[in-house]
């Protein structure tokens, strides 16, 4: 099992360029079901779950290059709707699958995803919403199994703002007959760009980036031609790397659109937010200010954020609230960064952060993707050398991490 070996102390700086966005790939590459005709999209990230769910449509029978960043995707020969517990156990996101296969084929058996180290993370209103387009759906043996002869149009509303839900019932209303009106819906821009590239294949969309989202269906979808939009939690990652380190950094193929809420909250600990066309700077403070922050749906605070925030907040001056209103269990990072030092009292779902002088290197274990960033964040300022263990679930989601921080100054190395 893979660890990353970091020796703190070193300011970051430098520039480096932000990858694709993938919580947008994601259910992009799912959206190549609904056609019959090749879907291709460029600046898709190289990341573990990009692959695992490349590995997952391969296996439904649709045919998948890669070229760099470039990935060809063709539905034409879709033949088995079917997304195993084996696969999806890995990638909760492979329930993505669910929408398109019930409007392109009418059947789909999907594993439940199971829980993961943040929460249960249940997929009811994924289920209640295509029940409402006509769909029969049975849970049984751990597996979703779905039918349906054509889905129809419907009014749907989800109980709470879900960004997943959102994008399965908008592909999935994509082929109904009639029209399909989601209430409620998530307004975070990676659903705003499934929406661009389903348009571009020829769905009737309108409201994406709104909470009521109208689709009129439509007999079939054909090919097109999409790039992904860039990482915002990526973006926002290395500017907390940047601000905890002292550092002075520029992010290329990204810019401040969509983490405005990211960016005011690192404004408040007293870092100088440069703002380009296609470009982020950064240049931290002599010393941070404590942030409070509350995560909620989108535009407000992405709780995808939380944790790196954590460890910002953790060497700062002063003391911070932190209330994670998403999920149920996504404080683990908290007990690690205690580790190295930091003084974290938690009460339910509020942390309580009082800023430290310093923090000692020490080694720490990764619970789930973005408690990883922040233990690496910490690491980069701690005293000494910081081992992180489990670092495969930060490969699912940072994209050549170790090369990308070394770009920036840091001394991050691999060790198995
Ligand atoms: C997406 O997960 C993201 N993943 C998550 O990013 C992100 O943290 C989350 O949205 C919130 O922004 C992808 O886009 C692939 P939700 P998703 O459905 O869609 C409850 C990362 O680090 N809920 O918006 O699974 C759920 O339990 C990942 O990149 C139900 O109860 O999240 C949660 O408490 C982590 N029933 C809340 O709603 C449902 O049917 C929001 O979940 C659906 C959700």
């Amino acid at each position: 099992m893979d660890k990353l070996l970091i020796t703190g102390g070193r300011p970051l700086a430098g520039e480096v360029a932000i990858s694709g966005a993938k919580n947008a790939a994601l259910p992009i590459l799912c959206a190549a079901l609904l056609s019959d005709e090749p879907l291709v999209l460029t600046n898709v990230p190289r990341l573990n779950d990009i692959g695992t769910m490349l590995k997952l449509l391969a296996q439904m029978g649709v045919k998948v290059e890669r070229d760099g960043d470039t990935v060809t995707l063709d539905a034409k020969g879709l033949d088995n709707p079917l997304a195993p517990y084996e696969l999806v156990k890995t990638m909760r996101a492979a329930v993505l699958v669910l929408g398109p296969l019930m409007a392109r084929v009418g059947h789909a058996k999907v594993s439940l995803p199971g829980g993961c180290a943040i929460g249960a993370r249940p997929v009811d209103q994924h289920i209640k919403g295509l029940q409402a387009m006509g769909a029969e759906v049975q849970v049984e043996h751990g597996y979703i199994d779905a039918k349906v002869g054509k889905l129809r149009g419907a009014r749907l509303f989800t109980d709470m703002v879900t960004v997943t839900g959102t994008e399965n019932l908008m592909m999935a209303a994509c082929l109904a007959d009639g029209e399909t009106v989601i209430e409620n819906a998530a307004r975070e821009p990676e659903v705003v760009d499934l929406a661009n590239c389903l348009v571009s294949m020829g769905a009737q969309i309108s409201g994406a980036g709104t909470d009521v989202i109208r689709i009129r269906g439509v007999a079939k979808l054909h090919g097109a031609t999409h790039r992904i939009m860039p990482d915002r939690i990526e973006t926002g990652t290395y500017l907390c790397a940047a601000a905890v380190t002292g550092g002075q950094v520029r992010l290329t193929g990204t810019s401040t659109n969509y983490i405005d809420s990211v960016v005011d909250k690192l404004m408040d600990a007293g870092c100088e937010i440069g703002s380009e066309r296609d470009a982020i700077t950064l240049k931290a403070p002599a010393r941070l200010k404590a942030v409070s922050l509350r995560t909620a749906p989108y535009p407000a605070f992405p709780t995808d954020m939380q944790a790196q925030f954590m460890a910002l907040n953790v060497v700062a001056d002063g003391t911070a609230i932190i209330r994670e209103t998403i999920f149920e269990n996504r404080f683990m990072h908290a007990v690690e960064l205690i580790r190295l030092g930091a003084n974290i009292r938690i009460d339910g779902n509020t942390a309580v952060v009082t800023g430290v002088d310093k923090l000692q290197g020490a080694t720490v274990m990764a619970t789930d993707l973005r408690a990883s960033a922040s233990l690496i964040i910490a690491g980069l300022v701690a005293e000494g050398e910081t081992l992180v263990d489990r670092i495969y679930h930060l490969d699912r989601g940072y994209e050549r991490l170790e090369e990308k921080l070394g770009a920036l100054g840091a001394t991050v190395k691999r060790v198995s």
